[in-house]
């Protein structure tokens, strides 16, 4: 299945995927400069991005402590989510995600 980043700079970047595999992973797999600092542990909010809209419905509903984190996140949108906790299924293939403009890696860029 794919999974398809816009990166800050608008760039489509398409990744293969296996059902079950964690968004961020497959983000940083395809070179997204997502942190993750915490590894799915809910206390960062390092690995943010804004789904686009058209699949958000599709996503599991997010946890009250994710909603607490993403409050803590830079540039939330209404589509935002963590990608550390969307664990990526069939129904998702083709998906479409933005990272956040303030998300940033130094060394990438
Ligand atoms: Fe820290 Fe997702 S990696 S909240």
């Amino acid at each position: 299945m794919k999974v398809t980043f816009i990166t800050r700079d608008g760039q489509r970047v398409e990744a293969e995927a296996e059902p079950g595999a964690n968004l961020l992973e497959i983000a940083q797999a395809a070179g997204m400069p997502l942190e993750g600092t915490c590894e799915g542990q809910m206390a960062c909010s390092t690995c943010h991005v804004i789904v686009a809209p058209e699949w958000f419905p599709l996503l599991p509903e997010a946890s009250e402590e994710e909603e607490d984190m993403l409050d803590l996140a830079a540039e939330v949108a209404r589509t935002s989510r963590l990608s550390c906790q969307i664990a990526v299924s069939e129904t998702l293939d083709g998906i479409e995600v933005r990272i956040p403009g303030a998300s940033h890696d130094a060394q990438a860029f």
